[in-house]
This record gives C-alpha cells, structure tokens and sequence, in this order.
C-alpha cells in the first residue's frame, strides 16, 4: 500500500527533527536533501554568482510543507517556500476539508507559449502577411533547426499567427499600424523563455530580408493564453451558510476589481510560494495572471465559486508557464529537493499542483472571510512574529505568545503597543517572583 498523507497528520505540532524524520520517509529523502533543506548544506557563493549579478550574500526564506493536498487522486506534501503567516496553515487546513468531503482535480488546455516579433511603423501590412503566410513553413522550419534538442523531445514551433494592431496614441511616430508575429511552441517540460527569445531573434534577419520591413522588439509573452490550467474542486453537502457566504464572496469580487485584486492575491498566497520552492520565475507567472484576469478589458477574478444544491462548486482558470528544467530549477539545490518531495515528473504535474493550491487556498481565505473573519486565523499564527517584533527573547516568545492569543480572543485585535503592555507584565512579574524568593 502507498504511504497516505493522513501519515503526516499534526506535523505542525512536531518539534522539527520528529517532523523532518516523518517528511524524509514520506518523500524518501537522503541524509543530504535534509541537509540542503535545514540550510546546513548551503549554496556556495561561486555558484551564486552564476545566478545573478554583484552577488553579496543570500536572503534565506523559511519552507514549510502543507499536508492533506490531494489532487486527481494523489497524495502530494507541497513545499512552499513564504514569508507570510497563516498560508500553509490554511492550505493543509482547507485541502483537509476537501479531502474529507469532496475532490479536487485539474486540467490542462494547450501546450504552446508565444513568442512575439514586432514590426512597428509597418509600410505595407497586408503584403507583408502575404509573404510571411506564403513562407510559414519556412519559418517554422528555420526556428526549429535553432532548437533541434526541443524538437527531438517533441516539442519546437508549432505555428505562426499574424496580428494586425494599430496605435492611435496621439504619437509622431511615421504610421500608426503594427503587424506582430506570434510565434507559437510548445516548450515541453521548460518554461521556455530563454528559448523563445533566441528563437525570435533568430527570425528576425529572414522577416527583414523578405518583406523590406523594419522589425522592432523579439521578446516572449507572459500573457501564455496557448497554455491554460484549469482546477475544480468540489465538496459536498456544504453548510448552506458557509456555501453561500462564500458564493457571495465571489460575486463581491466579480462586480468589484479592489475586491478582485486582493482575491486574487488570495490565490497567488498558495501559487507564488510553490514557484519559489521550485527555483521558478514567479514574475513571469503573476504577470500573466493578471493580465489573463483582465482580458476583458476590466480586472476581474480567476477563480468563481457557486453552489450546485447542496455542493459547492469551485473552478479556477490560469495560464501558467512554470518548467522542471531551464532557468535555476536544476541548479538550486532546494528547488531540485522540492521537486523530489512532490515527486514531479513533467512541468504539466507542477503548474497543475500551482493551479489546485492556489484554488485550495483561495477556498481558505473566502472561508475565513465569509465566517469568523481572516483576521483570527491569521493574528493567531502571526503572534509570535509579533512577539518578537516588541523584543521578546527567545525564552520569553511562547508566554507573549500565549498571551497575545488570550488577547486577540477578547479584544478581537492585537496591536503592537499591546503585545509590549504584555511583555511587560511578563517581565514585571517574573521581577517580583524573584524578588519574593
Ligand atoms: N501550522 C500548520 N498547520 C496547521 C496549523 C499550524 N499552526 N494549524 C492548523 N493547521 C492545519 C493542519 O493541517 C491541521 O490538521 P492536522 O492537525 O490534522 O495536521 C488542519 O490545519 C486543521 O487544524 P485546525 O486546528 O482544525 O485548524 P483551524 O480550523 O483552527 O484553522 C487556520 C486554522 C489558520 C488554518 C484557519 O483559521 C484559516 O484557514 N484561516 C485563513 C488564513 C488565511 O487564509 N491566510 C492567508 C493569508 S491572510
């Protein structure tokens, strides 16, 4: 029988050295992805610099796992790499809750990522789309002799589409039409920007020697509408209360694009840390997020949830352009342990794991909000933040801690002058206890 994440039930309560043993048997990790995880076995400077530029050190994040995440029928433990309280919690709480009650399940819709070459000021429109549509194959056949690596794997340019946009911007530029070429490929298990790029590059030269035209910028497109990820969860018999509170929630942010923002945040609370985790550029991915939520020309959100009697019906759509090879995602040792734990096999596995984390922990948040509030759950973890943000030492955090929670329950808030007036009591006291004995 396979190991079961209900295995891993309570880790949170676990000192770290019992959870990371439960985790290493779980994930069948080696002594050293231990190592790399705990931050014992660090990335050496002179590899940090094959990274980035001028590098002077590292900015170390903490990763947790969230537990009970069950997508298509199997069990994944999630790395999430965040600085922000309360995101893992409420993924393994929710993913709890629908694993309980329901399913969740992704889809895939396209494999093909655009890479986009400009011609602005363009002469003569049509008879360039008349050259370029006549020598199509040829083009395609040019970009695939620059990646024949990609092509032998089965991927490569699949197809050239022409756009005709115009400008009028009030700008002197000479003439207000533009032709872009979308140069369309399926990246396999790379995110493929690098790639692109050369690819568009490379075309360049041929577009301008055949058409006479000038050709401006050769650069990818965030905006991965050929490479669309779509999860649905459902959870049944649904308190009508919390169903539709949560229903309501949706409707709030579809009529309302500052609700929107911040409900897509909500999403991103349980993608962004899982592209860190895993060395991937999550610019990239927010990027085309929100323009995908705004291509109907107002911002609206990527996830709808409806009641379907006595269900509750939650869908998310996304494109999402994230790879298992390329970029750092071989190269940084964390991200390949990441990896190993989820035990991913194709990019298509990672950006489902993003698409259903992202609806889980949207589901998280529109609960919280749509019943007791976010701000319990949420100040309730963050307290010992909190605790040592006033100055308590290490001894000292768990008894501000303790307080703060007893705090929040009868005020319903904590400010950071409060967690000080507790601090100081704490200290005053034990004071006084000395002093009496
Ligand atoms: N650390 C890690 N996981 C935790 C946790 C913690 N401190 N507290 C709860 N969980 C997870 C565990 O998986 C737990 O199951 P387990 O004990 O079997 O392993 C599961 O949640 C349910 O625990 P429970 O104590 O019943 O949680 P709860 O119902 O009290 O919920 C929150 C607590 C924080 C998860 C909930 O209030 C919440 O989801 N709030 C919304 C927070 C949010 O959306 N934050 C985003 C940024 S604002």
């Amino acid at each position: 029988m396979g190991k079961n994440l209900e295995l891993l039930q309570g880790i949170h309560k676990l000192e770290y050295e019992e959870r990371m043993k439960r985790i290493q048997d779980f994930c069948d990790l080696t002594d050293e992805d231990l190592q790399v995880l705990s931050g014992e076995k660090r990335i050496p400077v002179s590899t940090a610099e094959n990274f980035i530029e001028n590098v002077v050190g590292f900015f170390p994040l903490p990763m947790g796992v969230a537990n009970y995440v069950n997508i298509d029928g199997k069990d994944i433990l999630v790395p999430m790499a965040v600085e922000e309280t309360s995101i893992i919690a409420a993924v393994s709480a929710t993913a709890k809750w629908v694993r309980q009650n329901g399913t969740l399940r992704t889809f895939v819709r396209g494999n093909l990522i655009i890479g986009q070459i400009q011609i602005p000021n363009i002469r003569n429109r049509e008879r360039t789309i008349e050259i370029l549509r006549d020598r199509r194959e040829e083009l395609i056949a040019i970009s695939n002799g620059m990646i024949p690596g990609l092509v032998k794997r089965g991927g490569g340019v699949k197809d050239i589409v022409f756009r005709r946009l115009d400008h009028n911007d009030g700008s002197m530029a000479p003439r207000n039409q533009m032709l872009v070429l979308h140069v369309l490929c399926d990246p396999c298990d790379a995110m493929g920007a690098n790639l692109i790029n050369q690819v568009c590059e490379g075309l360049k030269p041929f577009v301008e020697a055949w058409t006479d035209e000038k050709v401006g910028m050769c650069i990818l497109s965030n905006l991965v509408d050929g490479k669309i990820f779509a999860a649905e969860v459902r959870i049944n018999d649904v308190d009508p209360k919390v169903g539709f509170g949560i229903e309501e929630a949706t409707r709030f942010a579809k009529a309302d694009p500052y609700r929107a923002a911040t409900h897509n945040k909500g999403v991103l609370n349980g993608i962004d840390p899982i592209l860190i985790a895993t060395g991937n550029d999550w610019r990239a991915v927010e990027a085309g997020i929100h323009a995908y939520a705004a291509r109907s020309g107002r911002y609206h959100p990527i996830t709808d949830w409806k009641m379907d009697g006595p269900d509750l019906v939650g869908t998310l759509e996304a494109p999402m352009c994230v790879g298992i090879v390329g970029g750092v995602t071989r190269l940084h040792p964390t991200a390949v342990v990441a990896m190993k734990m989820m035990k991913i096999q194709s990019s298509n596995e990672l950006a489902r794991i993003c698409a259903a984390v992202g609806l889980i922990q949207n589901l998280g948040a529109l609960r919280a909000l749509s019943t007791v509030g976010i701000v319990e759950g949420h100040m309730k973890l963050h307290a010992s933040n909190i605790a040592i943000a006033v100055g308590a030492e290490a001894h000292e955090i768990e008894q501000v801690r303790e307080q703060l929670i007893l705090v929040l329950q009868k005020e319903r808030s904590i400010s950071f002058s409060r967690a000080r007036d507790v601090l100081e009591e704490i200290r005053g006291r034990r004071t006084l206890d000395s002093a009496l004995y």
